[in-house]
C-alpha cells in the first residue's frame, strides 16, 4: 500500500485526484455508475450568484483526441446548490468539496466567495477567472494580470477558506498571470482551463457548436497543460494543481512528478465514469514498483 495522501496548503486530501469542475456535475449524477468517494475531492460545476441557463445546443462536439464544449456555465445558482446539492456532498466521508465559482463583475466574485464560505461542508473555493468582465468591455479576467489581481483580491477579502485560482491557458505568458494571483492572495493555483477552439460542420457549412466557439479539453491539450504547469511551478511558491488531458495513472503521475500537489480529471469522466478508481490503482502500482512508500516522496522529482 502506497500512502497517496497529499496537501494543497491547508487542504488535506486522502488522494491527489480531484474531479474537474463541469465534468462531474454536483456528484449524484455519477453515483449510479461509480464510487464518487473514490476522489480525494470534487470540484462542483461552476456556480454563480443566480441560476444560469447556458448556451443553445449543440454544446459538445468530439474532436481528434479531445472535445469542444460550450455549455455556457449553466448551473443551479448558489442558493439551490446549498439547499439541494450539499446534502449528497456532505456524506462522502473524507472526500472534500471544492466549490468552483465565477462572476461577471469583481463585486459578483466577492459576493460568491462570501456566500459559498457560509455553506457548511464546503472545504475550499476554486475561482474560475476565464470569464468576461462585463464592466471592462468583456475582456476575460483571466487574460489580464491587473483584472485578475483585482478579482482575486476581492474574493480573498470575502473568504477564509483555501482559495484556489484556476488559470486560463488563453494567454501569452502564464507566469505573469500566476504571479498576479499569488500577489493578490491566492492559496493555490489550478491549471489549465480549456483552450478556445472551434469546429466546422462542413456539410451544413455551419458551426458544429450552437455557440460557434468553445473550449477544447482532453488528451489533445495535455502537452500545453504540462508546459504551463511547469512554468507556473517555476514562477510562484504556491501549491499547484495540474490538469488537462489526464486519462490514466501515468498521465496523472507526469503532472505530479513535475511538482503538482494534486491533479484534476475532467474529460476522462465522460469516457469512463470509473476513471478515478482506475487511475488510483495505476498510480499505486507504479509508485509501488518504483519503491515509493508515499506519493509525497515522488512529487517534484522531475529533473531537466
Ligand atoms: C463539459 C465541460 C464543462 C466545464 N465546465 C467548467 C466550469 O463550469 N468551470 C470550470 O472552471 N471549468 C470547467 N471546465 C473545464 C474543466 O474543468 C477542465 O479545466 C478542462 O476540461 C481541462 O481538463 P480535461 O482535459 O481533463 O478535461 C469544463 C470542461 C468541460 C469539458
Amino acid at each position: 500500500m502506497v500512502d497517496l495522501s497529499t496537501r494543497i496548503g491547508a487542504l488535506e486530501l486522502k488522494n491527489p485526484l480531484i474531479a474537474a469542475s463541469g465534468t462531474y456535475g454536483y456528484g449524484p449524477e455519477f453515483s449510479r455508475f461509480a464510487d464518487v468517494s473514490a476522489y480525494g475531492a470534487i470540484s462542483v460545476k461552476g456556480l454563480s450568484l443566480n441560476p444560469k441557463v447556458g448556451n443553445p445546443m449543440p454544446r459538445i462536439v468530439e474532436t481528434p483526441a479531445g472535445m469542444l464544449n460550450a455549455i455556457g456555465l449553466e448551473n443551479v445558482g448558489i442558493e439551490v446548490f446549498a439547499a439541494e446539492k450539499m446534502g449528497f456532498l456532505r456524506n462522502l466521508g473524507e472526500t472534500k468539496v471544492i466549490a468552483n465559482f465565477f462572476g461577471n463583475t469583481v463585486e459578483e466574485y466577492g459576493l460568491c466567495a462570501k456566500k459559498l464560505s457560509e455553506i457548511e461542508g464546503v472545504h475550499a473555493l476554486e475561482m474560475n477567472i476565464s470569464c468576461p468582465n462585463v464592466k471592462a468591455g468583456g475582456i476575460a479576467f483571466g487574460t489580464d494580470p491587473v483584472l485578475a489581481g483585482e478579482v482575486v483580491g476581492e474574493a480573498r477579502k470575502n473568504t477564509a477558506l483555501p482559495l484556489i485560482v484556476k488559470l486560463s491557458p488563453n494567454v501569452t505568458d502564464i507566469k505573469v498571470m500566476a504571479r498576479a494571483v499569488e500577489t493578490a492572495g491566492a492559496d493555490a493555483i489550478s491549471l489549465i482551463n480549456t483552450l478556445t477552439g472551434m469546429a466546422v460542420d462542413l456539410d451544413r457549412r455551419k458551426p458544429a457548436l450552437g455557440n460557434v466557439t468553445g473550449g477544447l479539453s482532453g488528451p489533445a491539450i495535455k502537452p500545453v497543460a504540462l508546459k504551463m504547469v511547469w512554468e507556473t511551478l517555476n514562477a510562484v511558491k504556491l501549491p499547484v494543481i495540474g490538469l488537462g488531458g489526464i486519462m490514466n495513472g501515468r498521465d496523472a503521475l507526469e503532472f505530479l512528478c513535475l511538482g503538482a500537489k494534486a491533479v484534476q480529471i475532467g474529460t476522462a469522466n465522460f469516457v469512463s465514469p470509473v476513471t478515478a478508481s482506475a487511475v488510483l490503482a495505476e498510480m499505486e502500482n507504479y509508485l509501488g514498483a518504483q519503491g515509493c512508500e508515499s506519493l509525497s516522496e515522488f512529487i517534484g522529482t522531475f529533473k531537466v
